[in-house]
Order: structure tokens, then C-alpha cells, then sequence
């Protein structure tokens, strides 16, 4: 049987941090960043990096800019095309 990738349709290119990256719009923001090698969404006040610890939107540990709004939980939101997605790397909250 022959493995085929995802269709046109379910491409979504999208930014990391100004990366460009493809997604699939099946695929919620945790996981691309997770593909994507980007294992941290914020930083805690003491400087720790954080990143999705639920995945089901309780945590809170996963929240990112998203078309430059903040707080956006990254396991809520699935990923589409022209997205840009930022991480918090500075300390100064995303
Ligand atoms: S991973 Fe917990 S709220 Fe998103």
C-alpha cells in the first residue's frame, strides 16, 4: 500500500517565531511547535521555560501570540494557513 501524505486542502503553511513551517490543519499549534522542535511556549516568572502540559486547555502552560494576540492556548487552536505564531523566549509574556 502506498503511504500518501496529506491533501492540498489540509496544508496549512504557517510562522514559527519567523520560521516558516508547514502544518496541517488537523493539527492544533502544541503540535506544530512540539514538530516544529520548539518545546517551549512561555517562560514562568522565575525564568523556567514552559510548554503544554494538559492538552486540554486547563493548564494554561501553552499559551502563545497568535496573529499577534496573546494568551492564545496553542492545544485549543489548529493550525491555518498564514498563521503567525510567537513564543515567549524574553520573559516579557507573550
Ligand atoms: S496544554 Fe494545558 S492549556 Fe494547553
Amino acid at each position: 500500500m502506498r503511504e500518501q501524505g496529506p491533501g492540498p486542502e489540509k496544508i496549512a503553511k504557517i510562522w514559527i517565531n519567523g520560521s516558516p513551517f508547514e502544518a496541517t490543519t488537523d493539527m492544533s499549534v502544541a503540535a506544530a511547535l512540539m514538530r516544529h522542535d520548539n518545546m517551549q511556549t512561555r517562560q514562568s516568572v522565575s525564568g523556567q521555560p514552559r510548554f503544554a502540559v494538559c492538552g486540554m486547555g486547563v493548564c494554561q502552560e501553552c499559551r502563545v501570540r497568535i496573529n499577534g494576540h496573546p494568551h492564545k492556548l496553542a492545544c485549543q487552536e489548529y493550525c491555518r494557513s498564514g498563521m503567525v505564531i510567537n513564543t515567549e523566549t524574553t520573559g516579557l509574556g507573550v
